[in-house]
């Protein structure tokens, strides 16, 4: 053997065993692929990648809490492997319920509290309030002691005083709940004085009085001389009464210049309790006490009284 076969017999005894390597990787991918353990492995790979890119997903669900708010809540769900992050709810309030929708909720609770009274709707025939109270006698001018009222009208009104008494005014109500025999009698009576025509600008037919709901009170001040005169809308207290008055839930129900539209003439001192939240959506209104009612309710079912009752 000479000297350059030796590099020739190892050259050939490298072919060999490459050639053998080769042969066995082709062995192994064939015994792999008909495992289908390769075609497992790519499609895994594949999906590594696809889905890799992003580790979360988000689902966006509503929420409905009863009655209300409607809230939008986002749901992320972190990726499966991420055993620590667990789903987490992200609230964000969408639409807060709005205070005439407040309004009409409160309605469901005592719907009188805001039934239509006027000249051409009357209340339910012998309708007489359930719950009537005395009003103590620090909340009447002298000689007015005895007055009934319903017992919620009465605490708000009694807060209502107290509130206008720190701000150094010095209100009460001299006339409070009518019943309906008593609205025939005060109607009659104006009739007396000032003749029928005028007596229907400044007073209710019977079962047309928003008195006889027992939430209702004519409202004075020493400053007008404790009578119910249209002055009161023009002194501190009237003013302050006409400010506040929505607070404690009460409303103006004969503004002035409101006659087309109301049937009366303006009375500062006429409030009448339609709870607080309606109180409240009626003052951002800009309406009339008659047309916010409207919107909120079906005008009760009883046509006008005859011209002949409480005459
Ligand atoms: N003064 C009002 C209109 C009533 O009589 O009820
Ligand atoms: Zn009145």
């Amino acid at each position: 053997m000479n000297r350059s076969t030796v590099p020739c017999l190892l050259s050939l005894i490298r072919v060999s065993l490459i050639q053998e390597i080769f042969h066995e990787v082709v062995r192994i991918i064939k015994l792999l692929i008909r495992s289908k353990f390769l075609l497992c492995i790519v499609i895994f790979g594949f999906l590594n990648f696809a889905c890799g890119s992003s580790d979360r997903e988000e689902i966006e669900v509503t929420l409905t809490i009863t009655p209300e708010p409607v809230v939008t809540a986002t749901i992320v769900a972190e990726s499966t492997n991420d055993q620590e992050s667990l789903p987490q709810i992200r609230r964000t309030p969408v639409a807060e319920p709005s205070i005439f929708d407040t309004c009409l909720m409160d309605t469901k609770r005592r719907p009188e509290l805001t039934w239509v009274v006027d000249k051409t709707r009357s209340l339910p025939d012998g309708f007489v309030p359930s719950d009537l109270v005395t009003l103590r006698d620090k909340l009447v001018p002298a000689g007015f002691e005895g007055r009934l009222l319903d017992a919620e009208t009465t605490i708000h009104f009694e807060k209502l005083i107290e509130a206008a008494l720190e701000a150094g005014f010095d209100l009460r109500t001299r006339s409070t709940y009518r019943s309906y025999q008593e609205q025939v009698w005060t109607f009659a009576y104006w009739v007396d004085q000032l003749g029928k025509e005028e007596a229907e600008r400044v007073s209710a037919k019977p079962g047309h009085s928003e008195h006889q709901l027992g939430t209702t009170v004519d409202v004075t001040s020493a400053s007008v001389g404790w009578i119910l005169s249209e002055e009161l809308g023009a002194v501190p207290e009237g003013i302050w009464l006409f400010e506040n008055a929505y607070r404690f839930g009460f409303v103006e129900s004969y503004p002035v210049d409101g006659e087309e539209i109301t049937g009366y003439a303006y009375e500062p001192w006429h409030i009448r309790y339609i709870g607080v939240e309606c109180a409240t959506a009626w003052r951002a209104s800009d309406l009339t006490v008659v047309e916010f009612l409207e919107t909120l309710v079906e005008p009760l079912p009883h046509p006008d009284l005859p011209d002949s009752v409480g005459m």
